[in-house]
């Protein structure tokens, strides 16, 4: 990486010579940076100046041949790509063009079954034929982890024809599989991974974090800077390595699908966060790890806590574990006679803290560039707190945690039910009968079940439970309880 061209922020500054520029505006946007518009009163006076149209000083992202292409070419250096787009949909979208890019209908990509939302998306959008694989379960924890190399090799000797794998590095919860041997081993054979880094942006940029996948020479990864590194939500990256996955076609497929009206400020913010990371990320995840190590350290000895630091890592890949960001607070709670959702509520409501999800055992705080010593200590003060309240009150929290990792059945392709005709039952209502709809809980938006699959016992089952623990439901029908099925209404 040069460190002197990571200096430059091209998009950045070409915005602020812009809105010097003083020029009257009879192209969009409507607020035509006048301050006195009730969008400048009410957001300030910088956003309105910085938030622009694409015109030729200012480049255009679906076809970039000045400022944005330059600041891409930065994005790749810093992230170890042979290129980079940048994308202002999340890596939702990133998600959506990798699969779309490399699968044509009924192409089978192999995928863990702990996959956003948008993966199931982009198969549906498809029509690709997911190979659901199971990720390791830690069943202490109750949280799916990563795929072991010896699952993947099954895999493919089972679908010698797949045309891609899928793999999160890291998962929400911080654990990266053994990517370097898995892209080893698919490229043998011409498959080609595609890594979804949504909580990894920060990964190349200090040495104890888990490897980033373009480094290992995945074929396509995306990266949601927003999350952990400091750019505006929604801004977000797609790297490319040159080999087995054409890079006209990404282009075309993102171009298919993203906005002409590419927000500035997200550019803008995207080519600050990567400028920083360059320049300055090694110390500052210094910085963050050391006092994360520190404040872990400080839980684990609070009676009724445990929690998940360096030393989950099992680089014999026994359960999934490779490595482990440990920035990621993972913090288990059932101890306390609360369940992890419970726990949520609890910290909102009586402590002001946010964290990122609940599961049944464990909450999840995320560490991201914005953090200080204060926030951290505010989150281990608050969870001792928790603790000396709760713990030795009431028995542990117990659920049986094997059955909400079990693989449903698929019966039709995700695509196939998804263009089917349809019909809406009660959640009692519906066993035996095949899904039309995904049905995620959010977050961390993990399917329960997608379309195509069984409805079995089991599934009513979780979902009741998870309707009974608060959770935010991602599915078709506003109302809870109600489900899609496929066939018409009798
Ligand atoms: C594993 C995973 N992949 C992809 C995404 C989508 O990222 P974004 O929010 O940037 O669209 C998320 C979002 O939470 C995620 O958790």
């Amino acid at each position: 990486m040069d460190l002197e061209l990571q200096k430059n922020t091209p998009i950045y500054s070409a915005l602020i010579k812009y809105r010097k520029s003083n020029i009257t505006h009879f192209d969009v946007p409507g607020h035509k940076k006048n301050k006195n518009t009730f969008i400048a009163k009410a957001l300030g006076e910088d956003i309105i100046a910085l938030d622009a149209n694409s015109t030729k000083e200012l480049d255009m992202l679906s076809h970039p041949v000045g400022i944005i292409a330059e600041a891409e070419r930065l994005l790749a250096d810093a992230y170890g790509a042979d290129n980079a787009f940048m994308l202002v949909n999340g890596s939702t979208f990133g998600v959506q063009a990798m699969i779309l890019s490399v699968c044509s209908p009924k192409d089978k990509i192999i995928v863990p079954r702990n996959v956003h939302k948008s993966v199931i998306n982009a198969i549906i959008l498809s029509g690709a034929k997911p190979v659901f694989i199971n990720p390791e379960i830690d069943y202490n924890y109750g949280i799916a982890n990563g795929v072991k190399v010896d699952t993947v090799k099954q895999v493919i000797k089972q679908n010698p024809d797949a045309k891609a794998i899928f793999i999160i590095n890291p998962t929400y919860f911080g654990v990266a599989s053994d990517l370097r041997k898995i892209i080893k081993i698919c490229h043998r054979h011409n498959i080609a991974v595609i890594v979804d880094e949504a909580h990894g942006a920060h990964l190349p940029f200090h040495p104890y974090l888990p490897d980033c996948a373009m480094k290992l020479g995945a074929d396509l990864s995306t990266a949601s800077l927003h999350k952990t590194v400091g750019s505006l939500t929604q801004s977000s990256a797609l790297f490319h390595n040159e080999g087995l996955v054409d890079l006209d076609k990404v282009r075309s497929t993102i171009n298919l699908m993203q906005t002409t009206s590419a927000s500035y400020l997200l550019l803008a913010s995207m080519d600050l966060a990567r400028s920083n990371l360059a320049l300055k990320g090694k110390k500052i995840f210094s910085r963050l790890l050391k006092k994360c190590a520190e404040a872990k350290a400080r839980l684990a000895k609070v009676p009724g806590l445990s929690v998940i630091s360096e030393d989950y890592i099992d680089e014999k890949d026994e359960h999934g574990i490779y490595d482990f960001d440990d920035t990621k607070f993972i913090i288990k709670v059932n101890e306390l006679g609360l369940s992890g959702f419970e726990v949520y509520d609890i910290m909102k409501k009586e402590y002001n803290i946010q964290l990122e999800l609940a599961e049944s055992y464990v909450v999840l705080a995320v560490v991201g560039i914005g953090d200080t010593d204060e926030s951290i200590n505010k989150l281990v003060e608050a969870f001792e707190d928790i603790a000396k309240r709760f713990y030795g009150k009431k028995e542990p929290f117990k659920i049986e945690i094997a059955d909400f990792f079990e693989k449903p059945k698929t019966i039709v392709l995700p695509r196939d039910a998804y263009f089917s005709p349809k019909s809406t039952v009660k959640i009692d209502d519906a066993l035996g009968q095949v899904c039309g709809e995904s049905i995620m809980i959010y977050p961390p938006g993990i399917p329960l079940i997608v379309p195509g699959e069984l409805i079995t016992k089991k599934i009513i089952t979780n979902y009741k439970y998870y309707m009974q623990q608060n959770c935010v439901f991602m599915s078709d029908d506003s109302q809870m309880g109600l489900i899609k099925v496929l066939g018409e209404q009798q």
